[in-house]
C-alpha cells in the first residue's frame, strides 16, 4: 500500500531566485498538507550524507557543491499516494524532460539544477524525513 508522506526541499537555486512562495502555492493547490518545515542551509559533509547513495556517480560532487551552497526549504508533506503524486507535481529530474506545468518545468534551469527534490519511494521519504526533523518537529 502506499504511504502517505514524502520528503522534498526546495533547492538553492529556486530559493535564490524568489520561488519559495510559488512553489509552496503549486504544493499547496495539490492537496498537500505541510508536516514539518524548515529554511535551513546544509553543510557540505550534511549535503554529502544526504546525498551517498550517489557518491560513486560523475556527478556526485558537483551536486553536494550545489546543495550547500545556499539555503533551502526541507519540508515533509502528506497525503494519500503521496510520493508519486509528489513525483508528478515536480516532473522529470531533467527540466528539458519535464511535463508542462510541473514545478521543475516551470522553475529549473538544469539536470543539476532543478529548483526541488523528491524521495523516490516510501522507505526512502521517511529515511530524508528523519534525516532531517526530529519527531517533535513533525505534527
Ligand atoms: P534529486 O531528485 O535531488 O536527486 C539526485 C539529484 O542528482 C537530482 O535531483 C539531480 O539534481 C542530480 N542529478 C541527477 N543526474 C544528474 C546529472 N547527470 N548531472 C548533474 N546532476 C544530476
Amino acid at each position: 500500500m502506499a504511504g502517505n508522506i514524502t520528503f522534498t526541499m526546495i533547492k538553492p537555486d529556486a530559493v535564490k531566485a524568489g520561488n519559495i512562495g510559488n512553489v509552496l502555492a503549486m504544493v499547496n493547490n495539490a492537496g498537500f498538507r505541510i508536516k514539518a518545515m524548515k529554511y535551513t542551509k546544509l553543510s557540505a559533509e550534511k549535503a554529502g550524507e544526504f546525498y551517498a547513495v550517489h557518491k560513486e556517480r560523475p556527478f556526485y560532487g558537483e551536486l553536494v557543491e550545489f546543495m550547500s551552497s545556499g539555503p533551502i526549504v526541507a519540508a515533509v508533506l502528506e497525503k494519500d499516494n503521496a510520493v508519486e503524486d509528489y513525483r508528478k507535481l515536480i516532473g522529470a529530474t531533467n527540466p528539458a524532460e519535464a511535463a508542462d506545468g510541473t514545478i521543475r518545468k516551470l522553475y529549473a534551469t538544469s539536470i543539476g539544477e532543478n529548483a526541488v527534490h523528491g524521495a523516490d519511494s516510501d522507505e526512502n521519504a521517511l529515511i530524508e524525513a528523519n534525516f532531517h526533523f526530529a519527531g517533535t518537529e513533525m505534527f
